[in-house]
């Protein structure tokens, strides 16, 4: 196995065979975390959409499920949202409740059409998700004459006692609400002037109200994809953080503030679970782990694309305002095995602190740096993330190097670049590593990067100080395992 799909991962999820892109219909029910997802069942390249189907009880193994919703004469489904709809507010689901997908019907091209023409489709399902009947009034919610309409995020809004309908209207978000999920009543719109763009529309969006950590407070997140021009050319994930009153969000910052939920190219299409249980309280996110410019070149067997892993995100007061910190899931520790510890003090230049760790692995630091030095931390051969301190600030460097001989691929896939970590203070860092993948989580997880790895077999995995001296506070390696 390992040797023909050596970047097969270990902990990310990925679909039995076939292409997989964006997360779809992330929700809690009954006991099950479903992870739907964009789904060509037929080929290992982008084509006609399905939701493919899989349920986990811990995030982390995940039970494949037959296919959810498959194109029909409507035509593909396109992403989207899943909810619980407990009272039978559309009178769909029975007494005893049943879960809804809102999705984009993704329609065949007429002559003349530059895309899929795109509309809002229902399914539900009352058995715990495994069948999915349409709702025979599809579209729920018809186009209104605009080339980019998609991706909705349906949640439930207790205060307003109606269902939030969030969706892309080309490079802005829609805002529509529906008291019996049916019949929809547009609000509000929100994306002109604020944040980033590019060229092509606005993807995926999610709204979700969370706790201010540490206070009484709340704030409402809206996640939005750019397909293009994220922080790095490429497709990637930023958010708003701001208030939201059943019809309308409100951005907090500037318009031309520009958060990113991730500083790396491989986190896109990001969403939140719904329905999580109040007693566990989480606000749980995942994105796709690839980038579109060379989403559908990735050598990977027959397979291709793989999720992020799950993560909990939380919003903090920092010094720039409130910003969103990410943790991967504590349910990550049950596959935790024996750690090696790594002797804490002073560490100079040229000093190997660690190589040759397993192919799952995480490595958890809390170091200061000196100024003029820089720590190296080498996943495989041909990536490297370069922690460094230079004119008094902290910054990370990121290289990823790999052609494969496809235009494409080659072309979009080596970079070169750094991001700026502000004044220097003690760091701390969180490094997943599986077959194909690092994600990196700094500072208590405000900055986040996440790249894919396409290295070399076996492994020339290193950690050292390459310049300059670092007091190493704190430092082990955890090997992740499935077998006991
Ligand atoms: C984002 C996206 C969505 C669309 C889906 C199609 O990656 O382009 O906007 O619904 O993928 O697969």
């Amino acid at each position: 196995m390992t040797k023909q799909d050596p970047y097969r991962p270990l902990f990310h999820f990925t679909p039995p065979f076939g292409w997989m892109n964006d997360p779809n219909g992330l929700v809690y029910h009954r006991g099950e975390f479903h992870l739907c997802y964009q789904y060509h069942p037929m080929d290992t390249v982008w084509g006609p959409m399905h939701w493919g189907h899989a349920v986990s009880r811990d995030l982390l193994s995940w039970e494949h499920l037959p296919i959810a919703l498959a194109p029909d004469a409507a035509g593909m489904c396109f992403s989207g949202t899943a909810t619980a709809d407990a009272a039978n507010r559309t009178g769909l689901v029975g007494p005893e409740g049943g879960l809804l997908a809102y999705y984009t019907i993704a329609a065949e091209k007429s002559e003349g059409d530059r895309d899929f023409p795109q509309s809002q489709g229902l399914a539900y399902s009352i058995d715990g998700g495994r069948r999915w009947q349409r709702y025979a009034g599809n579209p729920v919610l018809p186009n209104p004459g605009l080339q980019d309409f998609r991706d909705p995020k349906v949640f439930w809004h207790e205060p307003s006692q109606h269902w939030i309908m969030v969706v892309t209207l080309g490079q802005k978000v829609g805002i529509y609400r529906s008291a019996d999920g049916l019949d929809w009543r547009f609000c509000s719109e929100f994306g002109e002037g604020e944040g980033a763009h590019d060229h092509l529309a606005w993807e995926c969006p999610d709204l979700f109200e969370i706790p201010v950590a540490g206070s009484d407070e709340s704030r409402w997140i809206l996640i939005v994809g750019i397909q293009r021009q994220a922080y790095v050319p490429g497709s990637g994930t930023q958010y708003f953080v701001g208030r939201f009153d059943g019809e309308r969000f409100v951005n907090d910052n500037t318009a031309d503030t520009v958060l990113w939920l991730d500083y790396g190219r491989d986190y896109y299409a990001s969403q939140t679970w719904a329905d999580v249980p109040a007693e566990d309280g989480r606000r749980l996110v995942l994105g796709w782990m690839s980038c579109w410019p060379y989403a559908n070149q990735t050598p990977t067997a027959n397979w291709r694309s793989a999720m992020s892993l799950p993560q909990t995100l939380t919003l903090k007061a920092t010094d720039q305002g409130l910003r969103l910190h990410r943790a991967f899931v504590a349910e990550l520790e049950a596959f935790e095995r024996p750690e090696r510890v790594l002797a804490c003090g002073e560490v100079g230049a040229g000093e190997l602190l660690a190589a040759d760790w397993p192919e799952a692995a995480r490595l958890q630091l809390a170091l200061e740096l000196a100024e003029g030095s820089e720590l190296r931390i080498s996943p495989t051969g041909e990536a490297d993330f370069i922690l460094f301190r230079r004119d008094g600030r902290l910054g990370l460097r990121s290289r990823r190097r790999g052609r494969i001989g496809v235009a494409e691929f080659d072309e979009h896939y080596p970079h070169d670049y750094e991001l700026d970590l502000g004044a220097p203070r003690p760091l701390s860092l969180d490094l997943l590593l599986d077959r194909c993948s690092a994600e990196l989580l700094l500072d208590d997880g405000r900055y986040g990067m996440t790249q894919l790895l396409f290295g070399d077999s076996p492994r020339r995995c290193r950690l050292a100080v390459e310049r300059g001296s670092l007091v190493l506070e704190q430092g082990h390696w955890l090997g992740l395992s499935r077998s006991a």
